[in-house]
């Protein structure tokens, strides 16, 4: 799946219209974020809310995207758990999360606040 998103800076808005299907199917869906600034994937959480992962490989830069449980890319293999770990190289490094916000009528992403779980 595929969602439409408002970029504006550093924030990310998407109808939370778009987004209810997530957590009624359990899988996740890319955002892009426009012509070559990449997407992020936004994962279903079990207690109502979503996490942000981003969608770039930090091996060489490619388009990760989700597969199953994971987020894969099709470059070099690298695999990423759904919370932006490594799980197999050669991706040095995590997939960044940012906060999500998730509101009445729509869902916020904070692009300026990444974080890595290691
Ligand atoms: Fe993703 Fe190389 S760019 S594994």
């Amino acid at each position: 799946m595929r969602l439409a998103a408002v970029v504006d800076g550093g924030s990310v808005t998407i109808p939370r219209s778009q987004v209810e299907a997530l957590w009624t199917e359990r899988t996740p869906a890319v955002v892009g974020l426009g012509p070559g600034a990449g997407a992020v994937v936004l994962w279903p959480l079990e207690d109502g809310a979503l996490r942000a992962v981003g969608a770039t490989c930090t091996h060489l830069g490619c388009a990760v995207r989700p597969s199953g449980e994971f987020l894969v890319c099709p470059c070099h293999g690298s695999t990423f758990a759904s919370d932006g770990r490594v799980v197999r190289g050669p991706a040095p490094r995590p997939l960044p999360v940012y906060p999500v916000l998730v509101g009445d009528d729509v869902i916020e992403i904070d692009l300026t606040n990444a974080r890595t779980i290691r």
